[in-house]
């Protein structure tokens, strides 16, 4: 490996302990720009409670030091963020809406945690149902072709200038330039075997557009 592409870090984890790790600062091509974005990948078993994976859950608090005006519209059992949603009642969210009803009544966020269910089984096997009627044909369901960017579009309206999306998922795709954010770093985390690895990428909103007017 290029020694010149690495460099070191201190991660605080979770406990409040240090620890050094490496980074690869690899040149990505990102819209045809070559872009220097620091990448990591670090094993760690899964998990279907995604923040509870160690490396997963260090990266969320280097950027959440604050929950206020954290934002979470699909929170699971263990999100942060002051400001949470899940449709699903059991769960321990102060809202209990479907997420683009949730974030077309937000005004304001600090930052995003996004981490919808991945697949139509996960959600189904993992998630007691909730969300996967969101994976159907678009041919069988129009309404739900334009889910997924509708609900990047509200979380684009809502987060303030210079704040953080924290995507989760099996891509990189996050919010995008289109919608004026700039890839920060991203962590690929591989579980062995056969499974998916969860790939998690912070994204930057630029000043300009979609802000407040
Ligand atoms: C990947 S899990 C989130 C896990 C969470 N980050 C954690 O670590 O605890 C996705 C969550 O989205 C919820 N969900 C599914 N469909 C939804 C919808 N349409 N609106 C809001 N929440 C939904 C599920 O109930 C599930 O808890």
């Amino acid at each position: 490996m290029d020694k010149q592409n690495l460099h070191t870090e201190n991660l605080i984890n979770t406990d409040g302990e240090s620890r050094q790790v490496e980074l690869l600062v690899t040149p990505l091509t990102n819209a045809g720009l070559k872009t220097n974005i620091p990448m990591r990948r670090i094993w760690a078993m899964p998990s279907k409670w995604t923040f509870t994976i160690k490396p997963i859950r260090e990266l969320i608090f280097k950027y959440v030091k604050d929950p206020s005006n954290w934002v979470d519209p699909f929170a699971g059992e263990n999100s942060p963020a002051e400001i949470t949603n899940d449709l699903n009642p059991d769960r321990p969210a102060k809202f209990h809406l479907d997420a683009l009803e949730f974030l077309q009544q937000q005004t304001y966020a600090e930052g995003v945690l996004y981490d919808p269910p991945y697949s139509f089984t996960q959600a189904k096997e993992c998630y007691d149902s909730y969300g996967k009627e969101l994976f159907v044909e678009h041919d069988k369901k129009p309404t739900m072709m334009n889910y997924w960017s509708s609900c990047k579009n509200e979380i684009a309206r809502i987060v303030k200038p210079g704040g953080i999306v924290i995507s989760f998922g099996w891509n990189t795709n996050g919010m995008g330039k289109g919608r004026n954010f700039e890839i920060v770093e991203i962590l690929i985390v591989p579980h062995g075997g056969d499974k998916n690895d969860t790939i998690v990428t912070v994204e930057r909103k630029l000043a300009g557009l979609f802000d407040p007017q």
